[in-house]
């Protein structure tokens, strides 16, 4: 990257990487200023792969889903050959969006003035367009993304390169598969979809997400059931790994081992046994946010489980809005003024170090 070419707000000395003993967090006006926001937009999310959600929901051909990713909104759907396909769901026209929700269709039918896609995303009509010159319908396609199923989730990028640190996402799966084995996300049944909005940066909640250091301060319920002692984390390229005994099983928590997945930059796989939820944490403006949660089990159907589930999600809930608080406080400390940058735990921080090393790396290609 070039000096000259920084935005003004970033400034080279923030780039730097340094060991976890000699380095400071990204600084507050990163947390607090929506120019850095329109940057991340641009070139951290536009680029990243973006998980959509289970894969289930698109079986058969026609079936179609909608969703906000960080990247964007996008369709993604099955075409009539069964192949998985996606696109940003924006209309060539004036930008209408050509689909809403879920469900199954034989065409896409914008929803503002009604051109017609084909499910190949190639423009069928253009009702009413007269004589426009010049107008090539060839070139008015959908504009693609790229799609994949992974382990039972669909995750769609925007361009064939877009890497998970320098990985494939197919290469940071299959080490992931390798490392929880025996269980297998893939054999999962999807159950709900909770969301909730935060009024933090979508950072400050990751950086929350990547410590155990909190947990017998903010959590007590929930240090009583994990290990603190032994609470590890690993890092890897482009994504990392927190894991704990549950040292105090309990009804929603069987005994065996929690693994927490973040996947750079947005991604989050919590797996317990019997089950995992997934985060995506959304940013919806320099100082808010949207985590939305997708809750899945081995067991959907039987009584007992259901009973599971249900304690899980409200003990869920309980850990969740902890998390909440604190974070929206945060928030409130990063943009009063007084705070520029901190220092953290060797013993407790390595997550938050390594993600803020990842965010450096990208800010640096994209500047
Ligand atoms: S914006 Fe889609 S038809 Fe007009
Ligand atoms: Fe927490």
């Amino acid at each position: 990257m070039k000096a000259s070419k920084l935005p003004a707000w970033l400034h080279k000395a923030d780039l730097d990487v340094l060991p976890l003993a000699k380095a400071s967090t990204i600084p507050a006006s990163w947390y607090v200023n929506a120019e850095v926001h329109e940057f991340e937009m641009r070139q951290l999310f536009a680029r990243s792969w973006q998980l959509v959600g289970e894969a289930s929901s698109l079986r058969s051909p026609g079936d179609f889903r909608v969703e906000d990713t960080a990247g964007g909104p996008v369709i993604a759907l099955r075409d009539k050959s069964g192949e998985l396909r996606a696109f940003h769901n924006v209309c060539r026209h004036r930008a209408g969006p050509v689909a809403a929700g879920s469900g199954n269709c034989r065409v896409l039918r914008c929803r503002y003035h009604g051109w017609v896609y084909r499910l190949d995303g190639s423009l069928h009509t253009a009702p009413e367009i007269g004589d426009v010159e010049d107008f090539e319908p060839g070139d008015f396609g959908l504009v693609p993304l790229e799609i994949i199923e992974e382990s039972g989730m669909l995750f769609v990028a925007a361009g064939a390169e877009a890497t998970i640190g320098s990985l494939a996402p197919e290469n940071v799966f299959a080490r992931i598969r390798e490392r929880i084995h025996p269980f297998d996300p893939g054999q999962l049944g999807f159950y709900r979809r909770d969301s909730y909005d935060i009024s933090c940066n979508w950072k400050v909640y990751v950086d929350n997400y990547l410590e155990g250091y909190h947990l017998p301060q903010v959590h007590p319920e929930l240090n009583k059931i994990l290990s603190y002692q032994d609470y590890k984390t690993e890092v890897f390229d482009g994504y990392s790994l927190q894991y704990s005994d549950i040292a105090q099983p309990t009804d929603a928590y069987s005994p065996g081992q929690a693994f927490y997945y973040f996947i750079f930059p947005n991604i989050m796989l919590n797996i317990l046994p019997g089950r995992m939820q997934t985060n995506v944490v959304l940013p919806l403006g320099h100082d808010r946010c949207r985590v939305v949660f997708d809750y899945y089990y081995e067991d959907i159907i039987s009584e007992a489980a259901r009973t599971k589930i249900a304690e899980d999600i409200s003990f869920g809930d309980l850990v969740q809005k902890q998390d909440i608080d604190i974070c929206e406080q945060v928030q409130k400390g990063l943009a009063c003024g007084v705070y520029e940058r901190g220092r953290l735990s060797v013993k407790r921080e390595h997550g938050v170090h390594h993600f803020q090393n990842m965010l450096r790396d990208a800010y640096s290609r994209g500047a």
